[in-house]
């Protein structure tokens, strides 16, 4: 077997040094003995943005970005979109097998069992702004949880810890209907747990004056498929923020809203939301090359193309296709598919973005589904945090079960002034310039 190590010889001290490679990487820490003599701090690595530094060993999720490939404790996406509901996945994620029977009905009535939440949360609620944006209401109303539930402190005591992972998952859609109600001046519908997962998140949502609200079932299978997609993607922008702010031993809730706000940021999941507005403003297919062009000229990103690991065709995107033309055949044909589709085409056969290998993401097509099924474009990075919640909480169990994890510090390369004397009041001017 080829010897598993990597041997580097420091050109500044001809020193050779020879470090173990496992599962593909060097541990930054051995580079730390690489010096150029006893007052030397030692070699670092520099990678902004984590371009090529894994932070974490994890069993969860397993994404090869070349290949396309996706796949939750093993089992590929694809078979579990087909096959699972969302609460069987979420069971999956955070318990690492696939429940029996008797499992799942325990599962399910424990989830929907802590869909209510505290009616002062409600009221809290009550405070923000009518045109409030969702995703501002779900961060704060999480973080607030924690002022409900002190105990969620002992982050270390397991059976806290899945106790405020049950409520997370079962309050998340209360929390995102609520909010979507908020904005719409309409009462709110309290959970019905019979109902299930999804179709209660859909009572709660569109509810009216009817004695009984019945969700499509074409819509519900696309939503808890949609669900399932965007359970878990290992260390992404939101999650690596899970892990961070989880490893300060913040309680999870303050963790989960911080995650919340990671996510919010449109080149995460807040892409959906764009990629929607995006279509809007091309308005009709003549106008696409234009559009492109000015993508080339680096006026804006095509918003929903491009990732950061997959550098081939995201396996969510393929899906998300599928169920858009199931929902059309129930909502009608959203004419934003059509600009999809041809930018898509376009895109996929310009040098630009074969290049850069800038395939279409999960966001491209979730948005244009979510419209038809009726949601505000507001709402669609909410549709990705509840069930994103799943992986997150998985995410932050196995960041505080792993001996090798501590609180999440980088290092700096500093580049400011050398040590300089303090200048008073005085002596400094009338100008200065200042980088803010
Ligand atoms: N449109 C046009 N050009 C793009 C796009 C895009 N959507 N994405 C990347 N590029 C270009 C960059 O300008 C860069 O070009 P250059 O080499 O000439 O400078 C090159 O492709 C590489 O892009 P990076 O920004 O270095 O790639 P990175 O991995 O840092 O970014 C990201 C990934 C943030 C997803 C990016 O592709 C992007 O902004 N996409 C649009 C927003 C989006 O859809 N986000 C959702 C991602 S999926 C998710 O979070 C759920």
């Amino acid at each position: 077997m080829a010897d598993e190590s990597l041997t580097i010889t420091d050109n500044r001290t001809q020193k050779t040094y020879t470090v173990p490679i496992e599962k593909g990487t060097v541990r930054a820490m051995d580079l730390r003995q690489i010096k150029t003599g006893p007052d030397d701090f030692g070699l670092m690595t520099y990678d902004p943005a984590f371009m090529n530094t894994a932070s974490c060993k994890s069993a969860i999720t397993y994404l090869d970005g070349d290949a396309g490939i996706l796949r939750y404790r093993g089992y590929p996406i694809e078979q579990l979109a087909e096959n699972c509901t969302f609460l069987e996945v979420a069971y999956l994620l955070l318990h690492g097998e696939l429940p029996t029977e008797t499992e799942l009905e325990k599962w399910n009535s424990e989830i929907m069992y802590h869909s209510l939440i505290h009616e002062n949360v409600k009221s809290f609620m009550g405070g923000f702004h009518y045109d409030a944006h969702p995703m501002g209401i779900l961060m704060s109303t999480v973080a607030a949880l924690a002022t409900f539930y002190p105990e969620s402190r002992n982050i270390h005591d397991p059976a806290s810890r899945r106790l405020q992972t049950v409520r997370l998952v079962g309050k998340m859609p209360t929390l995102a209907a609520f909010a979507y109600r908020h904005r719409l001046g309409m009462p709110y519908i309290y959970p019905d747990p019979d109902l299930g997962y999804t179709r209660n998140y859909m009572n709660m949502l569109w509810k009216r004056t009817e004695p009984k609200y019945a969700a499509n079932d074409v819509l519900a299978r696309a939503l808890e498929v949609l669900f399932i997609l965007h359970a878990d993607h290992e260390q992404n922008c939101s999650t690596s923020t899970m892990r961070a702010v989880g490893s300060s031993t913040a309680d999870p809730y303050a963790t989960a809203a911080a995650a919340i706000a990671a996510l919010s940021g449109p080149l995460h999941g807040g892409a959906n939301e764009e990629v929607l507005h995006m279509l809007h403003l091309i308005g009709e297919k003549q106008n696409i090359p234009a559009y492109i062009q000015s993508v080339k000229d680096g006026k804006h990103k095509l918003m929903g193309f491009g990732h950061r690991v997959y550098k081939n065709y995201d396996p969510r995107a393929r899906i998300i296709k599928q169920v858009a033309s199931e929902v059309f055949e129930v909502t009608g044909r959203n004419p934003k598919i059509d600009i999809a589709l041809e930018l898509e085409k376009i895109a996929l056969s310009d040098e630009y973005f074969i290049k850069r290998k800038l395939y279409p993401n999960v966001d491209f097509y979730s948005g244009i589904i979510y419209e038809a099924m009726g949601f505000n474009p507001d709402q669609f990075t909410v549709l990705f945090g509840i069930p994103r919640t799943v992986g997150w909480l998985a995410q932050w169990q196995e960041m505080l079960q792993d001996p090798e994890q501590k609180i999440a510090r980088p290092r700096q390369v500093y580049i400011g002034p050398d040590s300089r004397d303090f200048v008073p009041m005085w002596q400094r001017g009338k100008t200065q310039t200042v980088n803010a």
